[in-house]
């Protein structure tokens, strides 16, 4: 079994390259595919850049030139609602890119025109693994629901109440909803586990900043008790 693992930024993938035991490297679209051994896992982990597009372009790479098995997206989220605080862990089970528009044509916000599906499921198992995996880490809360994915960094309260009426989104970020999009049209097992930075309010850039080291160990830690229990 091989397992993808995309980190959008390279805070978000470091303490992962610490830790790999190095089979091999490739530079592809402008990312570094980085093989080997983690955590007694084959795994390719990349890190794929900002956003939606570098996101789909990474999944299809992992596909096409890895063919690996499933794929694991880690990294941080803004929050959205009261009880979700920085440091807290949000494992999807479905993912909604919000700002997909063709409302004109009577279709609902976020879906993906003349697709069967309206939401990205993520795979059963993987949740359950994801869910004990946050079980036996401790000194964060952990919340499994939607995620909702755009090319905005969102700082606005009354966008967040938005996306939180509109799509029940739990967490908000800019790659997840894609990843899972090309993991669906590949019929691929696939799960997005991101740890809170930041409430996605007007304070938004503040927090993220200070939050990020904090979110980044404890979406880390989730990942490796995954791995050991995969
Ligand atoms: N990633 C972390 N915080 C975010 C936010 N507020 N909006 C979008 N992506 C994020």
């Amino acid at each position: 079994m091989v397992i993808g693992i995309i980190g959008a930024m390279d805070e978000e993938v470091k303490i992962l390259l610490d830790n790999i035991i190095i089979d091999n490297k490739m530079i592809k679209a402008k990312m570094e595919f980085i093989s080997g051994t983690l955590w007694g896992k084959n795994v390719v982990v990349v890190r794929c850049g900002i956003g939606k597009v570098n996101a789909a372009v990474c999944t299809q790479i992992l596909i096409d030139d890895y063919k690996v098995d499933n794929i694991i997206n880690v990294g941080v989220a803004g929050g959205i609602g009261i009880e979700i605080n920085p440091g807290d862990i949000v494992v999807a089970d479905s993912l909604v890119q919000h700002d997909m528009d063709t409302s004109a044509f009577g279709d609902k916000l976020g879906q993906i025109p003349r697709l069967e599906v309206f939401d990205f499921k993520c795979d059963n198992k993987l949740v359950r693994i994801a869910k004990e995996a946050c079980k036996s880490s401790s000194g964060h809360k952990s919340f499994v629901g939607r995620i909702v994915s755009g090319d905005q960094f969102i700082a606005d309260v009354n966008k967040i109440k938005w996306l939180q009426g509109e799509f029940r989104a739990l967490a908000c970020e800019m790659e997840g909803a894609s990843i899972a999009q090309v993991a669906y049209l590949n019929s691929l097992p696939f799960v997005i586990i991101r740890s809170i930075s930041d409430n996605a309010n007007s304070g938004a850039h503040i927090d993220f900043e200070k939050f990020i080291p904090i979110a980044v160990e404890n979406s880390t830690k989730i990942l490796k008790n995954m791995l050991e229990a995969m």
